[in-house]
């Protein structure tokens, strides 16, 4: 049975709050989906006010969710539970509460810490599949791309808030430099549902954080353009992921077209360990380059920061491979008219980078799933550049 899904995973929240947990037998998925349905929507554990970043009179903080308990490599096998992309992996799906309300978000990223504060990263053995977050409150753009916007997934009810993966990279609704004048806008209550995969190398249990880190403006910052983040897969309205027959290869998704006027503020590739770039193009020119950036890892031992082989863990039970800790992305904003054609290429060389190792229920070693996907931070509007500047005075960094 092929078992995939991103969004699937919020069908079970559907099930979960409906009582039906029958054909879910892992005894995880019961803990996790337990904890669930005994508080629907916990509120943060922890909220941290933060200096903004980005505009004067924002404001920033970081939510902190959890803690999740992510069970030993060793403890935890799989037996074949639904909606799970990576079979060591452990699934968190929940509502998150607790974000502004009639606002204007400028930026978004999820993190995992630890419960002393000490960021959860590859090298401390825990890796993010995915961490996704959509908003089912608004619907101007689709969450995911895709040809005729077929599917479960092509007509998924809501929009992409904050959506990251291994690269750990942030959600940006502005441009970096903040001048570009959009943002996430929230105009009343925003209905956000998390999915997430996250794997633990290391042999003992982990209990993680998911912070939430995030800057809005009060109010609609007046005239931003609309922002919000989309995936486009190579695989067009199926599920993303997939395994390969081959190791060196490229996939060409189809040719899509833009569902509205705006600009692509910020475009950035999602590979798995194996990939080596992903070309967007727009009406067939190329418009952006993302190229993954590998660090040398040890399973449970960890890498990610240029650990030498003999300061890791010597029980380590899998063996070195790079890890992609980085994907570039294309900041700077690219104009796009309803109907233009976008499609993309991935480029994927396993032999120059190992695919990550996994293991199946038994303890058999795997090749971990792959994608070729493009997150797009996609600004609505019909407006020329020029009219879509934020005075510099209202900048931290001018
Ligand atoms: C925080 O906890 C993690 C996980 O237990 C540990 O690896 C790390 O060394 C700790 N950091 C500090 C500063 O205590
Ligand atoms: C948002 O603003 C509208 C209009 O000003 C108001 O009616 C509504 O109660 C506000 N919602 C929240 C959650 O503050
Ligand atoms: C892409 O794949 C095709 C075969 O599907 C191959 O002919 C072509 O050379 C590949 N392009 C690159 C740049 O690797």
């Amino acid at each position: 049975m092929k078992i995939t899904s991103i969004f699937a995973s919020l069908v079970a929240v559907q099930q979960a709050t409906a009582g039906s947990l029958n054909d879910v037998t892992n005894k995880l998925a019961r803990r996790q989906l337990g904890d669930l349905m005994s508080a629907f929507a916990p509120p943060a554990a922890k909220v941290e006010r933060l200096n903004p970043l980005i505009r004067k009179d924002a404001s920033r903080e970081r939510m902190w969710f959890g803690p999740y308990t992510l069970p030993s490599v060793k403890a935890f096998h799989m037996t074949g539970m639904p909606l799970q992309m990576d079979p060591s992996g452990v699934q968190i799906t929940r509502p998150l509460t607790g974000f502004c309300s009639n606002c204007t978000v400028l930026y978004g990223k999820a993190n995992l810490f630890f419960e002393n504060g000490t960021r959860a990263t590859a090298s401390s053995g825990v890796y993010v599949h995915h961490i996704v977050v959509v908003d089912t409150a608004k619907r101007t753009f689709p969450v995911y791309l895709c040809d005729g916007q077929k599917g479960f997934l092509g007509t998924f009810p809501g929009v992409g808030f904050i959506i990251s993966g291994n690269d750990e990279a942030p959600n940006w609704f502005t441009t970096p430099d903040g001048k570009f004048n959009s943002g996430y806008g929230i105009k009343n209550k925003p209905m956000l549902a998390m999915t997430s995969e996250l794997v633990n190398y290391r042999e003992e249990d982990q209990k993680v954080f998911i912070a939430m880190e995030y800057e809005y403006m009060k109010g609609s910052a007046d005239t931003a353009a609309d922002a919000s983040v989309s995936m486009f897969s190579v695989t067009g309205c199926d599920f993303p992921d997939y395994h390969p027959k081959t190791r060196v290869y490229n996939i060409s998704s189809a040719a899509v077209p833009s569902p509205s006027n705006g600009y692509i503020i910020n475009a950035k590739g999602h590979l798995h360990d194996g990939g080596d770039h992903i070309v967007l193009t727009v009406n067939g020119n190329v418009v952006c380059d993302s190229k993954a950036i590998y660090t040398k890892s040890s399973g449970a031992g960890g890498g990610g920061h240029h650990h030498k082989r003999d300061t890791l863990d010597a029980q380590a039970p899998q063996e070195d491979w790079d890890v992609i800790t980085e994907m570039t992305q294309c900041t700077k904003p690219i104009p796009v008219k309803k109907g233009d054609k976008l499609q993309m290429v991935s480029y994927y060389d396993g032999e120059k980078h190992p695919p990550r190792p996994t293991q199946d229920q038994t303890g058999k070693k795997l090749e971990a799933d792959e994608m070729g996907v493009f997150f797009l931070n996609f600004a609505a509007s019909d407006k020329p550049m020029e009219q879509l500047v934020v005075k510099s005075s209202a900048l931290i960094q001018q």
